[in-house]
């Protein structure tokens, strides 16, 4: 038999002690910025140079974090789990962490894509993308973010994934952004949901064990308990 199968479903609280801000907190970014000026098509056609601006503030502070303790909790328990993450969060700090399997439903921050063909993707060097940067194709580069009104292409490669798992961990999400939150609809009965969050979840997350802390908190202490639970020795023992 194979290892349980766990999925991390993850949001912008489970980095926000890297020093990224989370979106719909009081001090959230979407306090200071107005997600149809900077977040969607209609932006980027309108005023694409502030919306290069935008990802550019974004991806400085990616590149000048750090990965937190539940990054690195979440990538321990791959000894004891097949563990997949999947995130909502354009940032790399789980694949820094050492997660080996992380599906990005909302783009990555440090990767470009071209405006002519949506599957020539290339990696930024450096903080800024700017006006002129071209594909290799010849048409302007744009940042490798699913905007507000755009399809989400991992999403159904997502949702087989919870589907399978046999354990679900929610962290540091609002579950207001859709279809992102629907995932957690595609547990089956018999899997075990956790949420790591400070907040209280939706009503509709009662099935849910809450663990109601922080995620440099809740993540590792929650870790802890499902290596005791899991019943298998971890990978690399003799
Ligand atoms: P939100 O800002 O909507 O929610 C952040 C969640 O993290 C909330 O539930 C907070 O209570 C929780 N939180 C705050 N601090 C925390 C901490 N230290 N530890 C653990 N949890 C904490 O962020 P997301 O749910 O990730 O999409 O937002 C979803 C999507 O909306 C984002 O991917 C982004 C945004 O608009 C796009 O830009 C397409």
């Amino acid at each position: 038999m194979g290892r349980p199968r766990l999925v991390v479903f993850s949001g912008a609280g489970v980095s926000a002690e890297s020093g990224l801000k989370t979106f719909r907190d009081a001090d959230g970014l979407w306090e200071e910025y107005r997600i149809e000026d900077v977040a969607t098509p209609d932006a980027w056609r309108r005023d694409p140079a502030k919306v290069l601006h935008f990802y550019d503030l974004r991806r400085a502070q990616v590149l000048a974090a750090q990965p937190n303790a539940a990054h690195r909790a979440i990538a321990g328990l791959e000894r004891w789990f097949h563990v997949d993450v999947v995130t909502q969060n354009i940032d790399d700090l789980h694949e820094r962490a050492g997660s080996s399997r992380v599906l990005h439903l909302h783009g990555e921050i440090l990767l470009a894509r071209s405006t002519a063909d949506a599957s020539v993707v290339v990696p930024i060097n450096g903080p800024t993308l700017r006006l002129g940067d071209r594909c290799p194709l010849g048409s302007q580069l744009r940042p490798h973010i699913v905007w507000f009104g755009e399809q989400v292409p991992m999403m159904d490669r997502a949702a087989e994934l919870v589907q399978q798992a046999d354990i679900l961990v929610v962290v540091g999400t609002s579950l207001q952004v859709y279809p992102a939150a629907s995932l957690v609809h595609h547990l089956s009965r018999k899997a075990d949901m956790h949420l790591v969050d400070p907040q209280d979840p939706p009503a509709d997350m009662g099935r849910a064990t809450h663990w109601k802390q922080k995620a440099v908190e809740g993540v590792p202490a929650l870790a802890d308990h499902l290596m005791r639970i899991s019943g298998t020795p971890p990978r690399g023992a003799s």
